[in-house]
């Protein structure tokens, strides 16, 4: 690990990946620490944890970390010069925009880290539009160029929900495309008004991922077209193939 860096409520750790494949937006990694990863006499094993890339740039990978659990915790803790274990980059990311529609960015909470590299893909410029509890967490909007933010208390940004200033955006242009990533009720809601206006939309899902790399079956989430892994199909998920997004097993 090279750097570590705190945002309000969030950890951003950096680190080198020198000669590893460059992760697509959306794709995510196994994290897991070289030393005490795990509770017990020998301190582990801790199954890895699955996070999305945040950023990708000049060989170093970052990661966007928010401490909710014993891995997250532990991640939290590291320090430049930790040994950091990853497996990745894995899963299937966004696509470009279909029919020269503008990119719409809607994230919320920790779930903004794979917009952050979707808009440097995107060359910077496409909006986004980020929810979060509070100002502790709103201090990871810094992550992402002129975001326009929601506070679910109103201490940061319009107070409400970050559909709101979507729908607001959609109401002036829906030639649009929206890629979002955060909690299951965010996301489905994300669905459900993108679907009301025949917005395409991608949906950067999560369930509980035990390998990431189609191994398990722990990841299955269902489809219109049948049950599928989340860590190979997905993790993001054209929304057209959702009946919903609030799937079983995913954390937040
Ligand atoms: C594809 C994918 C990408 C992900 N990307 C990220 C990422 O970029 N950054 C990130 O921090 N996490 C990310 N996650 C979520 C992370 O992998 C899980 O939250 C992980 O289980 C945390 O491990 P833990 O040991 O700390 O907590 P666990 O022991 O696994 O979970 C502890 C408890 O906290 C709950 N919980 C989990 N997350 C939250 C939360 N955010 N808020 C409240 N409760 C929660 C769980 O349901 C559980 O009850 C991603 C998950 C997936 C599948
Ligand atoms: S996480 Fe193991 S099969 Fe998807």
């Amino acid at each position: 690990m090279t750097a570590r860096e705190r945002h309000g409520a969030y950890v951003v750790l950096r680190c080198s990946d020198v000669g590893g494949p460059r992760p697509q937006a959306g794709q995510f990694y196994m994290l897991s620490s070289a030393a005490r990863w795990g509770g017990g006499h020998a301190e582990r094993p801790l199954l890895p944890r699955a996070f999305s890339v945040l950023r990708a740039e000049d060989e170093e990978l970052h990661f966007l970390i928010e401490d909710v659990g014993p891995g997250t915790k532990r991640l939290c803790e590291l320090q430049p010069g930790d040994d950091l274990m990853l497996v990745g980059p894995l899963g299937a990311g966004f696509a470009p925009p279909r029919e020269a529609r503008a990119a719409l960015l809607v994230g919320g909470g920790v779930g903004i880290a794979p917009l952050a590299i979707w808009q440097d893909e995107l060359g910077g410029q496409a909006p986004a539009l980020l929810g979060f509890r509070d100002a502790a967490h709103a201090a990871g909007a810094v992550l992402l160029a002129a975001p326009q933010v929601a506070t679910d208390d109103g201490s940061v940004g319009h107070h409400g929900l970050v559909t709101e200033l979507m729908t607001e955006r959609l109401d002036a242009d829906d030639h649009a495309e929206v890629y979002a990533c955060g909690p299951p009720a965010m996301l489905e809601a994300v669905r459900e008004l993108c679907a009301r206006r025949d917005v395409p939309a991608q949906l950067a899902l999560e369930s509980g991922m035990a390998c990431g790399f189609g191994a398990c079956f722990g990841c299955v989430v269902p489809t219109r077209h049948g049950l599928i892994r989340l860590c190979l199909e997905g993790p993001v998920l054209d929304a057209s193939l959702l009946e919903t997004a609030v799937v079983a097993g995913a954390g937040h």
